[in-house]
């Protein structure tokens, strides 16, 4: 069991501590405050972080025992400036206790819960929804009843064990106007991202939850376009997201909810969250010179395998898809060719070869492309890779990667083929030096070696590499190892660790 025992060192936000309320020991599953009240919280699988009030103002009101707080938005870390509020959790005079879910918030790294560190009456939300927040402002105003627990705190030991399930459990409930809605985050954000509000839908589901269902049919009830929640028209938006999870191999139609925007309007849409660090990542790659090769891999052992090994994966809960094998064969390949493996420092005079395979698996989520990565792929089994990859995907569903997944990659793939296509020209992450694209698999005529013809299953590969350092030979045998392995699974066996 993982216990934290910590000491306020000094003012810098990089060294926190862990702080909690004397007044709830109990409830505590993780609260990080770094020193002089900036507060922030890295989990390793999810983040949680307690705005803290900064230099916090206090208002008396009418009743002697009651004090608003004034919450400003802790610094997270990561030169993180802004988040934009993807939803409240709480309306204007909800009460909220310690560790009540209060908002979720989108940076352009990792979407984060923020959660109320004082029991109290919620007088103002200070952005609306979409709303950019910056650290140091004004997140909410909490109205407390009596000693406030600030005044509180102390240092504790914290286990951390406990923080997955209440994690969970606070993903599940919301409080808006005294009642609890039961839905899940996939259904939170088909609601936000169509300005509806949730306790003005009726849940169909167990308890009263909602489900997708009951947004939808809500949404066709709405007066043309009126938004229920703002009561003002609605901007013409992009269709609702189709249900990105029950991802099929062969491409399949979207699913149309909601009548397209109409024609010859035009309207504007803020670059915000992941697409805001896309902009960044890929303007950032513009100055890397790409090399490109490609290459077609015959699968057709690894697609006869992994039926066999879907079905035991399967029953230890975890689903299996290439992507497992296709990742450790890189990293054994990477074994060989470490340089693919690297960066290049600002100054561009020396080249750092990273010890770890973190490799980076390009993937399409609620909140559009993000890049979490697996660390420690050459000391993983390949069902450890499959078991990560299955959480990286559940969080990345759930917008709920964060920093933790989505920084210190080393190499990455994009498996585009999951969605369709044969050929992709992948566009390198900086500090990374090499990415590669995976088309879709697909079952077409080849010769054997007698000369007759063979149903084979083919897939293609396009490898981009940073031609500063990485010249063509050296990728040409980086992939053709790759291929092998693919091509003869069986052989990875000899070069396991
Ligand atoms: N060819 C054929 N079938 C494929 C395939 C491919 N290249 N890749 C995946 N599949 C199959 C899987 O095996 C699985 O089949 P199953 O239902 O029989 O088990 C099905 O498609 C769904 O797979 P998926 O859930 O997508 O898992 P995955 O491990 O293959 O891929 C991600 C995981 C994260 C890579 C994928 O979900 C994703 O997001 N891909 C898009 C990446 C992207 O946007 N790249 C562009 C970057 S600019």
């Amino acid at each position: 069991m993982a216990t934290i025992s910590t000491r306020l060192v000094n003012s810098s936000i990089r060294k926190l501590r862990l702080v909690v309320c004397g007044v709830a020991k109990r409830r505590l599953y993780q609260t990080v405050s770094a020193a002089r009240h900036i507060s922030g919280i890295g989990g390793e699988n999810k983040q949680k972080f307690i705005p803290t009030a900064l230099q916090p103002r206090y208002f008396q009101t009418s009743s002697a025992l009651q004090e608003v707080v004034q919450f400003k938005l802790s610094d997270i870390g990561e030169g993180i400036r802004e988040v934009i509020i993807k939803e409240w959790y709480v309306s204007e005079g909800d009460k909220v206790s310690q560790f009540d879910s209060i908002c979720e918030v989108q940076s352009d790294k990792a979407s984060v819960t923020i959660t109320s560190r004082y029991d109290g009456i919620i007088k103002k939300l200070h952005y609306d929804v979409d709303g950019t927040a910056l650290v140091g402002e004004p997140l909410v105003d909490i109205e407390t009843e009596g000693a406030i627990s600030h005044k509180q705190e102390e240092d504790v030991e914290v286990d951390i064990s406990s923080k997955e399930q209440r994690l969970e459990d606070h993903a599940m409930q919301m409080t808006t106007s005294g009642r609890k809605v039961l839905a899940t985050p996939a259904v939170r954000r088909l609601a936000m991202e169509n300005k509806i509000h949730l306790k003005d839908v009726e849940g169909t589901g167990k308890d009263g939850r909602i489900l997708k269902e009951d947004i939808t049919r809500h949404i066709e009830s709405l007066d043309h376009g009126v938004s229920a929640f703002t009561g003002k028209q609605v901007a013409p938006q992009a269709p609702i997201s189709p249900p990105k999870a029950d991802r099929a191999p062969a491409p399949t139609p979207i699913p149309i909810l909601r009548a397209p925007a109409p024609v010859g309007k035009d309207y504007t849409q803020p670059i915000k969250g992941m697409q805001k660090a896309m902009v960044k990542t890929m303007s950032m790659a513009l100055k890397i010179p790409h090399f490109g090769y490609y290459d077609e891999i015959d699968v057709t052992t690894l697609v006869n395998l992994r039926k066999d090994l879907k079905k035991v994966t399967e029953k230890r809960g975890i689903k299996f898809s290439y992507m497992p094998v296709f990742i450790k064969a890189a990293s054994l390949a990477l074994n060989q060719f470490p340089v693919l493996n690297s960066s290049i420092d600002d100054k561009v005079e020396n080249v750092i070869v990273k010890a770890s395979h973190n490799i980076g698996v390009a993937m399409d989520t609620a909140d559009g492309l993000t890049v979490p990565n697996i660390k420690n792929v050459q000391s993983q089994s390949i069902f450890e890779l499959a078991a990560e990859l299955n959480r990286l995907q559940q969080l990345g569903s759930a917008g709920k990667l964060g920093t933790a997944e989505l920084t210190g990659g080393t190499f990455t793939l994009s498996n585009i083929g999951s969605i369709g296509g044969t050929y992709a020209r992948p566009v390198i992450l900086p500090p990374e030096v090499a990415i590669g694209a995976i088309g879709r698999i697909q079952a077409v005529p080849r010769f054997d070696r007698d000369g007759n013809v063979r149903k084979a299953h083919i897939m293609q590969v396009s490898w981009s590499a940073d031609h500063r350092i990485i010249d063509g030979a050296t990728m040409a045998r980086f992939s053709n190892l790759w291929k092998m392995y693919l091509e003869n699974p069986t052989t990875m066996i000899l070069d396991l660790k």
